[in-house]
Order: structure tokens, then sequence, then C-alpha cells
């Protein structure tokens, strides 16, 4: 991590969750939100849970995203939910083009960047999340897939790219316990800084996303570019959730 940048550290908390469990999770993440040091603390929860997280983060250090938005504003669009209805509810954030997204709801780079823009016209920051399978990886073609994925996100200018976020998500690294090395992730990073100074917008946050553990994250907050993490499975639990963000310190 660069030291003129802070550390984001978000969880996502995919489809995972119910009342009372978030109820216990949310309370032990304000409880202990002190332990995060200087790193800035974040979740993404299902729809339905927006206004209990708004509820119990409101006044906290803690912030709270949703994990997609529509590329609408508002019509005959059944299931979908704006920008300005989750701001409604006082996010701060909304995951774009998360992988999972992509692989089993075809979103295309072009309708992430269209999502992208959707937050950003309502004053949400969107966390755009890109990266390569295993067979892209295999066959030397990772670089290529995250440039492709980026172009239309790039495209949509120095202003928009100052406030967003980038996530950097090797498919092959989710919710698999295997973890880029630091270097592969900081290589893949290195190259989406450079798209972005090339693009006006040097400063913009990359996080890193794939089974980062209280284990691993230390290692990886010490990349030059890594600004913090994109946390799934090890975000369900409090406890490890801010060892992540002590890592930071
Ligand atoms: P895991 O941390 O469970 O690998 O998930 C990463 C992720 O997809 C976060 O968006």
């Amino acid at each position: 991590m660069n030291p003129s940048r802070s550390c984001l550290v978000m969880g996502n908390w995919k489809m995972h969750g119910n009342l009372a469990d978030n109820a216990v999770l949310l309370a032990g993440l304000v409880a202990g939100a002190q332990r995060a040091g200087h790193a800035q603390l974040a979740v993404c929860v299902p729809f339905p849970y927006l206004v209990q997280a708004q509820q119990a983060l409101s006044g906290s250090a803690i912030s709270w995203g949703a994990q997609d938005v529509s590329v609408h504003a508002h019509g005959a669009y059944t299931g979908e939910v704006s920008a300005a209805m989750l701001a409604d509810f006082g996010v701060s954030w909304v995951l774009c083009g998360h992988s999972e997204r992509r692989a089993l709801h075809a979103e295309t780079s072009s309708v992430v960047a269209a999502k992208a823009a959707a937050a950003l016209s309502v004053g949400l920051t969107p966390v755009v999340c890109v990266g390569e399978t295993l067979s892209d990886r295999d066959a030397d073609n990772a670089d290529c897939v995250i440039a492709d994925q980026l172009e239309p996100v790039l495209a949509l200018g120095a202003d928009a790219l100052a406030k967003m976020v980038i996530a950097y998500e090797p498919v092959w690294a989710i919710g698999t316990g295997r973890t880029a090395s630091p270097e592969q992730a900081q290589a893949i990073h290195s190259l989406i800084r450079a798209a972005l100074v090339q693009h006006g917008s040097g400063a913009t946050p990359i996080l890193y996303g794939g089974s980062v553990k209280p284990a691993n994250a230390s290692a990886l907050f010490a990349q030059a570019d890594i600004d913090g993490a994109l946390v799934g499975g090890a975000s369900l639990v409090a406890e490890d959730f801010l060892n992540i963000a002590a890592s930071a310190a």
C-alpha cells in the first residue's frame, strides 16, 4: 500500500445472512471497529438487509453498500433496483460486475460500465470488479482479459474514475482458499494502476479480492498498488473481518 493512500476493507456478504445472524455480525463490527486502525470498513449486503445495515451502522465509522444496481433509472424493469433507491437507504458503495454476476447473469463489461455510471449519477461510489478465470491465466491471457474488462470503464473518463474503486478479483481465487500470491496480485494491480494513470486518475483505489484471510492480508497490503481488500467468506465472521482490517496498520 502506498502510504499516501488510505486502506479500504470491504465485505461482500454475497447471498448470505438472515436478520438474526446479521444483527450479531453488525453489532460485532460496530463494537470492534476501532481495531481497524486507519483502515476504512464497509459491508455490501443483500438488498433486503440494507435497512438493517443502515440502522445498525448509522453513526458508526462503518459504511454500507449494495452488491448490484440497475443500469436504468426507473421504469418497467421487474426485479431491478435503481441507484436512486439504494441512495434512499444511505448506501455509499455499489459492487458492479462481480465475477459471479458476469458469469451467472451474463453481464458484459459495457453493462458493468453502465452500472458504474448509474451509481455515479446519484453520488454512489461504484466498486468495479475485474478478474480473469483460471483458463485465462493458464493461457497467459490475464493481462488482456483485465484490459478488455476495464476498457469501457476507462472510457467513462477521468472525473468518473476519480470517484470509483476498482477491485481485482481473480476468479480462480474466489471462494477456493487459493489466494493469488502478493506478487501475482501486485503484477495485475500495477497494470490497472498504469491504465488509470494513463486515463488521468492514478489515485483511484484498487482492492484485491479472492480468499483474503487474516493470515494473508498483511502480505497483500504490503504491495505498492494494493489499497485494500474485497472480502467474501471472511467478512461473515466479525473477528476475521476486523483482523484483516487490523493487518493494514
Ligand atoms: P472470498 O473472500 O470468499 O474468496 O470471496 C471473494 C469475493 O468474491 C469478494 O467479492
